[in-house]
């Protein structure tokens, strides 16, 4: 077990490279199921998700190569449908194989992903779309077992809620139903938009993408194709933060500003000077407290579905604001157990109190937030330590990281790159 040794008070300079999305990568992956023969998907992340994605793939029977982010995956023979308990437990995403398994070989057993660290988050949402498409499921010891009788049938779905994972996962199993299928409701998120042009490329028929209403006109078979993962928001804003925590002047770049303008919007009202060019963001922060230490204004955010603010920044922009000049209100909306990084923050001297789903945090001076041993409880909730860590006070120690590898790629070499002290050492 490995932990990060981050000292603070060291502002940040220089540029970073987004990598490609995980929350992308994922259902691209899980996508190329859906058809025989090579596919190919550039700007892959190699994270610890996607490495587990790939050992379910090559469970399934699927063979694949990398060449740095490339990958090529060949699906001509699948010699499985089950995603097993010992790696959906440790990825809710392997839940994804199971619309392109349905299509392809109208079977699939998956395990029934547990609840996490940040909420129950069920998938009846996926599977009652799945019965809308005529498949019968049903649980057995822990699995999800979904068959279909025949071809799947195109239908009308509604989504209570826009689920980015159910979403994907029914458009996933109606692009080879026959007819028609209508996606009500369905989540905006752009990496739904990417999955939607490596459906497209593969020969399906979907309209609507970017908008809440998909339909989706059933082909007879789809083919291998080649498509490249896009930038990770969720990492760019990342960064985003952790130089509006740690101030200084960073240009990020590889990353899609207009996928960012949720918190764009909100670090402008925070006073950090920001920059968009062809694919980049430069981030300023106003000289501060004559130690070049910048004190954000105290804003409020409320998390919301795509193209609200992200749950997945959250955590990190409360790290930012543990040192905002005044009160901020941080309501999350998505997930009801999502403020678990509260009381690591408060360990390192955050003022935060937690009322049902908001958050009250009233920014602390730079002196009185002070590096400590903090532990990571989930990915995001990990980012946000490291932010906080940027900022604070002297040495702050970071366990359990494997979180953050999760989502990350390489992101201690990335910060020591633009000037961070931060180091990963055995526990
Ligand atoms: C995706 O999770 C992301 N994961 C999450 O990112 C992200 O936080 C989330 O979308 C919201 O943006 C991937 O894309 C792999 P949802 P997902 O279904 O699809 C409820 C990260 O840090 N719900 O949109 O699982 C659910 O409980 C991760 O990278 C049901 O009730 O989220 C939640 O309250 C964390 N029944 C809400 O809907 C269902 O069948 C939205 O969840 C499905 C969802």
């Amino acid at each position: 077990m490995d932990k990060l040794i981050v000292e603070g008070g060291h502002p940040l300079h220089g540029t970073v490279r987004i990598s490609g999305a995980k929350n992308a990568a994922l259902p691209l992956m899980a996508a190329t199921l859906l058809a025989p023969g090579c596919h190919t998907l550039h700007n892959v992340p190699d994270l610890r998700d996607t490495r587990t994605m790939l050992s379910l793939l090559e469970q399934l029977g699927v063979r694949w190569e990398r060449e740095g982010n490339t990958l090529r995956l060949h699906t001509e023979s699948l010699t499985g449908a089950e995603a097993p308990y010992e790696l959906v437990k440790t990825m809710r995403a392997s839940v994804l194989v199971l619309g392109p398994l349905l299509s392809r070989n109208g079977f699939a057993r998956v395990s029934l992903p547990g609840g996490c660290a940040i909420g129950a988050r069920p998938i009846d949402f996926h599977l009652s779309g799945f019965e809308k498409l005529g498949v019968r499921t049903h649980l057995e010891r822990g699995y999800v077992e979904a068959t279909v009788e025949g071809a799947l049938r195109g239908g009308i779905i509604h989504f209570d809620v826009p689920s980015v994972t159910g979403t994907e996962n029914v458009l996933m199993a109606s692009v080879l139903a026959e007819g028609k299928t209508v996606l009500k409701n369905a989540a905006r998120e752009p990496e739904i938009g990417n999955l939607i042009d490596m459906l497209s490329a593969m020969g399906a028929q979907i309209e609507g993408k970017g908008t809440g209403r998909l339909v989706v006109h059933g082909a007879r078979r789809l083919c291998a194709a080649e498509a490249s993962i896009i930038p990770d928001r969720i990492e760019g804003g990342t960064y985003m933060l952790a130089v509006a925590a740690a101030g200084g002047d960073v240009q990020i770049s590889g990353c899609e500003p207009c996928h960012l303008s949720a918190l764009m919007e909100k670090l402008s009202l925070c006073g950090v000077d920001m920059e968009t060019g062809a694919g980049s963001v430069r981030v300023a922060c106003p000289a501060g407290d004559g130690k070049g230490l910048f004190r954000p204004r105290s804003v409020d955010i409320t998390t919301s579905p795509y193209p609200g603010f992200p749950t997945d920044l959250q955590a990190q922009f409360m790290a930012l604001m543990a040192r905002g000049d005044g009160t901020s209100i941080i309501h999350e909306t998505i997930f009801e157990n999502r403020f678990m990084h509260v009381a690591e923050l408060k360990r390192m001297g955050a003022d935060i109190a937690i009322e049902g789903s908001r958050a009250v945090v009233r920014g602390v001076a730079r002196e009185r937030l002070c590096g400590a041993p903090v532990m990571a409880t989930d990915l995001r909730a990990s980012a946000s330590l490291v932010i906080a860590g940027l900022s604070a006070c002297g040495r702050t120690e970071i366990s359990r990281i494997y979180h953050l590898e999760r989502g990350y790629e390489n992101m201690a070499a990335k910060l020591r790159a633009l000037g961070a002290v931060i180091e990963q050492v055995r526990e």
